[in-house]
This record gives structure tokens, C-alpha cells and sequence, in this order.
């Protein structure tokens, strides 16, 4: 048992992080928090580990522990940097997957392995070679919520943030894309490329509608309204912004809208209005269960014991890496040609 002293001074030395999070967390259930955020802070040294935390993570995982924030793509492109041994994935199942693909010598841990995706859960491997042979020779593109198993049958990854571009890249004139149905009906709007859709949807997004934004934007004149693309297309409609998560971010920090509406997942606005005080947030919002199940107690729990650690099976493993680092390839091809027309 460490004496009162031990634990006045752990507490004191995260002190000023309470700061940064006090407009979330009640002040009697800081102390909490505050003993996993030291112990964990400790561990990360120990064991040569880096958290990464996906933007709905809350924030006191988000803003105490977090080293390495931001989308799916952001998360995946900074999984490679890395020279960590050890990954702590604060986010999905399919999230750590694709840092263990991209890094398969290093322990990625997942602290709670049920942390899944309503979208990862809608279509299997059995499904994607079912299509195939329906579209014979039609490329298929697989947004990054999906199992490595999924990712393996498919010919490039994408995510929110460059669904578009990814769909483009191929230079087919069809494109079979999964399994997100709403997203692949935003990438249709945005390119002529003819897209093959699946019925897949994100339990949280799906629950927006169009009449919950018509009756906000009664309430609060000016309001400005950014989405996901996982959400219906009639909500998109509706939207003054549609993007991914760092997308959505961007816009709140660069435009400063004077109110802003968020639809999408709950702490998303609450990691945005940390950093940008000027802005006043206007919620609904929805809870996504699978990343509420990463908590400060079980990163702390994961970084101790060195478990769960994500594993995947070599011959899946092989053909998903592809998958996603064709992803990544793409990305890196875009911003060489931006450095050349700037340079
Ligand atoms: P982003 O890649 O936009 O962060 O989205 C991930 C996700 O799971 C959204 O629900
Ligand atoms: Fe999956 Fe939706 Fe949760 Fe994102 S918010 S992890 S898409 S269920």
C-alpha cells in the first residue's frame, strides 16, 4: 500500500493535467483518474510504449495519456513512424489491427479485445469473395472499418478522410466499395467512378436525422452543422460540413463558427471544445459502446501485464498489409505531387 505521502505526490504530479480536462470530469472523481494517469505515464516508460487514441477516446484518455490523437488515417499513417516497442491502441479492434499490421514485430496491446464496430461486424471475408465473383473484375475498395480477414480479400483500404481519393486511384470506371453504404453514397456524389455498395452501417451515425438538425438550427441562429460521412444521406444534405473526424476538427478550429453541432460520436466535441474555448458546442450526440470500453483502468491494466495483444494470422496478415499500405502509398504519391507544384 503506498502511504499517504506517495500518493499526495503521484496526485500532485499530474495536477496541472486536471487543468485541461476539469470542464469534464467532477473534481471528487479526479483523484481517480489521477492515479491511473501517473501509474500509466510510469508504464509507458518502463515498458517503451506509446498510446495511440482514436477522437472519440474521453477525454481524460484523450488529453492525460494520449501521445499520438487523431482519425483513422492518422492513427494508421503514425502507427509506421513510431519507434515504440510496444502499442497501446486506445480505440477499435479493426483500429489495432491495422497498427498491428503495419508494425508486425511490435506488441500491439487492445485493452479490451470487445471493443468492436457495427460496420466491421457487417460483412466477412465469405461476403467480399461473393461479390467478386457477382462483379468479376470490378477493384474492391474496403473502408478501414473492417477485419484484417475482410481487408485481405479486398485490393486497397480507405478511410473517411480519403474515401474519394482512394476510389479515384484506381482508375476504374466501377469500383465495388464496403461496406459502409452511406459513405459509399457520399463518394458516388463526389466522383463519376459507378459504385457497388453494401448494407453496412455504423450503429452510432445512422441514428441522426435530418428533422433533429432542421429543429437545432431553429433553436441557435448561425449554427453551422458538421457531419461524418457515416451518417444518412439526407443528413449530409443538411449539413454545412462533411468530413472525417480530424476533418470535422479542422473546420472547428480553422472557421470558429460561433455555435457548432457535431454529429457524431459524444467526446469528439468534448477533446475539439478543449482546445478552441471561443466556440460554443451544441450536442446531440451519439455514444459509440465499443470505444466507451477502453477506460484509463484497463490501459493501465494492458500496459502492466503486457495483454491483450492483437495477432494475426500470416497468410490474412500479408494480404491486408497490402491492402492498407497500398492506402498509405497512394496518400504519400498525393502530397509529393502537392511539394512538386509548390516547389
Ligand atoms: P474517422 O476515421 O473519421 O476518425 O472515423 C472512424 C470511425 O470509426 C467513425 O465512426
Ligand atoms: Fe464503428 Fe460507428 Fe463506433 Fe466508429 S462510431 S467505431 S464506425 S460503431
Amino acid at each position: 500500500m503506498p502511504s499517504n505521502h506517495t500518493t499526495e505526490m503521484v496526485r500532485n504530479k499530474v495536477a496541472p493535467l486536471y487543468e485541461r480536462v476539469k470542464k469534464f470530469i467532477p473534481e471528487m472523481e479526479w483523484p481517480v483518474h489521477a492515479d491511473h494517469i501517473a501509474a500509466i505515464n510510469q508504464l509507458k516508460k518502463s515498458r517503451n510504449a506509446v498510446i495511440l487514441a482514436h477522437n472519440y477516446q474521453t477525454p481524460e484518455i484523450f488529453h492525460c495519456v494520449a501521445d499520438i490523437t487523431g482519425d483513422s488515417l492518422a492513427l494508421a499513417q503514425r502507427a509506421v513512424d513510431t519507434d515504440a516497442d510496444v502499442i497501446v491502441l486506445a480505440g477499435v479492434h479493426f483500429m489495432a489491427e491495422t497498427a498491428k499490421l503495419l508494425n508486425p514485430g511490435k506488441t500491439v496491446l487492445m485493452p479490451d479485445l470487445n471493443a468492436g464496430c457495427s460496420l466491421a461486424d457487417s460483412i466477412t471475408a465469405a461476403d467480399v469473395r461473393k461479390l467478386r465473383e457477382q462483379y468479376p473484375g470490378v477493384p474492391v475498395v474496403t473502408y478501414v472499418n473492417t477485419s484484417a480477414e475482410v481487408k485481405a480479400e479486398c485490393d486497397i483500404c480507405c478511410t473517411s478522410g480519403n474515401a474519394v481519393a482512394i476510389v479515384e486511384s484506381l482508375g476504374s470506371d466501377k469500383v465495388i466499395f464496403v461496406p459502409d453504404e452511406y459513405l459509399a453514397a457520399y463518394v458516388a456524389e463526389h466522383t463519376d467512378v459507378e459504385i457497388i455498395s453494401w448494407k453496412g452501417h455504423c450503429e452510432v451515425h445512422e441514428r441522426f436525422t435530418a428533422a433533429e438538425i432542421d429543429s437545432f438550427r431553429e433553436g441557435h441562429a448561425g449554427l453551422k452543422v458538421i457531419a461524418h460521412p457515416e451518417c444518412p444521406p439526407d443528413v449530409l444534405a443538411s449539413a454545412d460540413f462533411v468530413g472525417s473526424t480530424a476533418q470535422m476538427q479542422d473546420y472547428v478550429v480553422n472557421e470558429r463558427p460561433d455555435k457548432v453541432l457535431m454529429l457524431t460520436e459524444c467526446s469528439m466535441s468534448d477533446n475539439v471544445s478543449i482546445s478552441v474555448e471561443d466556440v460554443e458546442f451544441i450536442r446531440p450526440c451519439n455514444l459509440c459502446p465499443h470505444m466507451k470500453r477502453i477506460t484509463l483502468a484497463n490501459i493501465q491494466q494492458s500496459l502492466e501485464t503486457l495483454t491483450p495483444a492483437v495477432e494475426i494470422d500470416e497468410s490474412v496478415a500479408i494480404r491486408a498489409r497490402a491492402a492498407v499500405e497500398r492506402m498509405l502509398a497512394v496518400g504519400r504519391s498525393q502530397l509529393t505531387k502537392v511539394a512538386a507544384l509548390s516547389g
